[in-house]
């Protein structure tokens, strides 16, 4: 399986990166994205996670630093001023590539040998960028996972997820490119919270890897716990890991839009599961196997 991964890190976003660069996969580039950081930071991070994977080999660029349309508001409370709760990395040595990552990408899938798997974890700014700069590369898509939306309430506001609102636009025109995303939304990443004994298994990982990931999860856990949301929540690993093993995800198929008028429901998600066969633009997770989530980006955390 040849896979691209775009997000915006973000410490979910680093758990499901590290996960993936120890699935049996081919990675054949990397890019990130504004959302939960600005784009700088966002890729000095996915640079410096991919140097502490021993990745270097991976093309990592920069993509877009503002949505398609709204101004970007850079909120650091969940994830941290640096987007990693404070976890400190070495910098990467890799070179630095100049190339925006929707140039690169529409260059990369344009080349590919066979339809990729994409997957994003942050706004769809730069997915959007790619297929308008190049709307064939739809037929080189195997399929586009994308954590972001829901079907039952939003977490920004009560009807909008962060992605989705970050860059709704970037959204619709997603949908409108005839492509058929796989919506991994709210409404089954919220099945995956960090339980005291998965804290426990990830604080026991005694390497650099796991110092990381204990910083992060740490910082997480005290946010989730301080505003009350519960169990902190894996949201982009669920997303990743049901790209590289769809069974893990059960999806029905639906037709799903985007608002963008409205400044109250700005960003909501609307799916509608009874819309004729021919309608349906998407499929929409509905439920996963949470266990397997976790176990699956455990086992990845241990086996650096
Ligand atoms: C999404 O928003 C970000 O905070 C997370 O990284 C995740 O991609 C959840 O709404
Ligand atoms: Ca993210």
């Amino acid at each position: 399986m040849q896979i691209l991964f775009d997000g915006d890190p973000g410490i979910d976003d680093a758990l499901a990166i590290l996960t993936l660069l120890r699935e049996p996969v081919d990675v054949l580039a990397m890019s990130a994205v504004v959302g939960n950081v600005p784009v700088e930071t966002g890729f000095r991070n996915l640079r410096d996670l991919v140097a502490l994977a021993g990745r270097e080999d991976i093309p990592v660029f920069r993509g877009a630093s503002r949505p398609l349309v709204r101004d970007y508001v850079f909120d650091p409370m969940v994830h941290g001023v640096d987007g990693l709760g404070g976890a400190k990395l070495q910098p990467s040595r890799a070179a630095l590539q100049e190339e925006h990552a929707a140039i690169a990408l529409a260059r990369l899938l344009a080349a590919a040998s066979e339809p990729v798997t994409w997957v994003a974890t942050g706004p769809l700014t730069n997915v959007a960028m790619v297929l308008g700069l190049d709307p064939s590369l739809v037929r080189k898509v195997r399929r586009l996972v994308v954590m972001g939306g829901s079907t039952l309430r939003g977490n920004v506001t009560p009807a909008a997820e962060f992605n989705v609102y970050v860059d709704a636009e970037a959204w619709r025109a997603v949908l409108a490119s005839g492509i058929r995303p796989v919506m991994v939304g709210l409404n089954v990443t919220h099945m995956v919270g960090m339980r005291a004994e998965d804290f426990a298994a990830a604080e026991q990982i005694d390497t650099p890897v796991g110092q990381v990931a204990g910083t992060m999860l740490a910082y997480y856990r005290r946010v989730s716990t301080e505003q009350d949301w519960g169990a902190p929540k894996l949201h982009d690993v669920v997303a990743l890991l049901g790209a590289v093993s769809p069974e893990l995800l059960e999806v029905r198929p639906a037709f799903v839009d985007v608002e963008t008028g409205s400044s109250l429901t700005y960003g909501m998600t609307v799916a509608d599961d009874r819309a004729a066969a021919d309608r349906c633009n998407c499929d929409v997770a509905v439920d996963v196997d949470a266990d397997a989530v976790k176990r699956r980006m455990l086992r990845a955390l241990r086996s650096y």
